[in-house]
């Protein structure tokens, strides 16, 4: 079998033109956002799938995973205008569904077309669940990682210059936060949405990801590219943020 990664591209690429049809600038614009997202997410993957050393299928699974990931993003922004999924639907399971309708992975076993949706399916959940099929394990955890490296890189470059409220999911203000996710984040738990309301919750809730991490190789990432550092800098200097910070910036140190 031959790992024709520029056939699904191609499919891909195909799909995502006729979002573009709109005279709207605001859907234009996040859908090129979301389009740079997954070229980066894409990046990602490949350089953890070679620091892990993978082989060929497993790199080529890895990266058509990524391809797909946020297949339906792209449709969620067009009629929801929003990338929240509680406004709109959960677009990891919605991202299967249009997969399967488009038979985009058509060529790939049934055994990797399994591994490849379950990926996807769990990408967006708060945790993993229990998986048995060490293959379906290694690329659900990879994706996770490789979203997040993405995502942090967004959440700390895009949200502090354009105030964006579609980065943000539409919250405001940089110095009042929940004490709750302060509470969870230093127990090393990992905290809800639910308890964000503000971007500087919304900040904190995505540095509690750093528990959620799955490959050495990844807080290798982190600490080599700085990635948590637009988001560290951009925080205010209240005490307990400041802990936090300094919680952070260990576990990271101690890791990679
Ligand atoms: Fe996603």
């Amino acid at each position: 079998m031959s790992y024709n990664f520029e056939k699904y591209l191609c499919r891909f690429n195909i799909y995502l033109k006729q979002w573009y049809n709109t005279d709207s600038e605001l859907v234009k614009k996040n859908l090129r956002l979301k389009e740079g997202h997954t070229e980066r997410v894409i990046e990602n993957i490949v350089e953890l799938s070679n620091l892990l050393h993978l082989s060929e299928r497993q790199k080529f699974l890895a990266e058509v995973i990524a391809l797909f990931h946020d297949i339906a993003r792209f449709k969620q922004f067009y009629y929801y205008k929003t990338f929240d999924d509680k406004k709109s639907f959960d677009h990891a399971e919605e991202g299967v569904k249009i997969i399967k309708e488009n038979g985009f992975l058509n060529g790939i076993s049934v055994d990797d077309q399994y591994r490849i949706l379950s990926s996807i399916k769990y990408h967006n959940k708060k945790t993993l669940p229990i998986i048995k099929d060490d293959n379906e394990k290694l690329l659900a955890r990879l994706i996770r990682d490789a979203d997040k490296l993405d995502i942090w890189r967004i959440v700390g470059d895009e949200l502090e210059k354009k105030d964006e409220p579609s980065i943000s999911l539409g919250y405001t203000g940089n110095s009042k936060f929940n004490p709750e996710i302060v509470k969870l984040i230093k127990n090393e738990e990992s905290v809800d949405y639910k308890l964000v309301r503000s971007t500087l919750d919304f900040k904190l809730v995505t540095l509690g990801w750093i528990y959620d991490i799955n490959f050495r190789e990844t807080f290798f990432l982190i600490r080599k590219n700085k990635v948590l550092d637009p988001i560290l800098n951009s925080l205010p200097e209240i005490p307990e943020v400041l802990s936090i910070k300094k919680t952070v910036e260990d576990y990271v140190s101690k890791l990679a």
